[in-house]
């Protein structure tokens, strides 16, 4: 059993985030990055959501892609603006300092895909539901959502494991950063209601992980 909820108290060091949370992961987070870069068509369009220092991003870039992220936090955006003025890649990689709330700003059916990893079980149920409304809006026909992040187990033995087994780490985590994170229960279920069609759900870490790909159906 694993939890991320310890990538709070990493957040708070945003130059060392990437290398501390493969580190910690057994290098699980690069490899869902990784998996993820994959299932993009190069050259895609892309806007993530809680993009943190940019490195998933850096690998888009790298694959062709012209990729649009945001993140709350000023920290880890400072880190990607960094990346971006030391890796020239300011025409394919722009950030924005804030909430999934201002999501409005974004043009309707601008983006083939949207991403987001490890950003959803940091924000309440109204986040992400608005955060899924828009990026249901921000998606052309066809365009493909990919969410990877910490959920709930579905049977109610890992659920209670899961629970027990995170709580010491979610208490110092706690106590370190007055913030926490919640495993989200039905991914899959709000896309759904969110109006996508899911192709894909697949689950790591004794079902507390999942990565998840669905689309935006070309009639509707
Ligand atoms: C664990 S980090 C992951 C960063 C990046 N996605 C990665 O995997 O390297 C989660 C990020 O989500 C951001 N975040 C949390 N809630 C958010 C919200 N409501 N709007 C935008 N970003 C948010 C945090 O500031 C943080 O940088």
């Amino acid at each position: 059993m694993f939890s991320y909820v310890f990538m709070k108290i990493l957040e708070t060091r945003p130059r060392s985030y990437d290398r501390n949370i493969n580190r910690a992961s057994l290098g699980k987070v690069k490899e869902v990055k990784r998996q993820i870069a994959n299932l993009i068509t190069p050259g895609s369009k892309v806007l993530e959501i809680g993009c943190g220092t940019g490195e998933f991003a850096g690998m888009l870039v790298t694959a062709g892609c012209n990729v649009e992220g945001f993140d709350l936090s000023p920290s880890m955006i400072g880190v990607a603006r960094e990346r971006i003025r030391s890796e020239g890649i300011g025409d394919s990689f722009t950030v924005h300092n804030m909430g999934v709330d201002s999501m409005d700003m974004f043009a309707d059916r601008s983006y083939d895909a949207v991403v987001s990893i490890l950003a959803f079980s940091e924000m309440s149920d109204d986040e992400r539901g608005y955060a899924l409304e828009n990026a249901y809006r921000v998606l052309s026909p066809g365009g493909k959502i990919i969410i990877a992040d910490e959920v709930s187990p579905r049977s109610g033995v890992l659920r209670f494991l899961h629970s027990i087994t995170r709580a010491p780490t979610l208490l110092v985590t706690y106590l370190v950063t007055s913030a926490t994170t919640r495993p989200i229960g039905d991914i899959a279920g709000e896309l759904a209601a969110a109006g996508f069609v899911v192709e894909k759900c697949e689950r790591s870490q004794a079902d507390s992980f999942a990565l998840v790909v669905a689309v935006k159906p070309v009639s509707r």
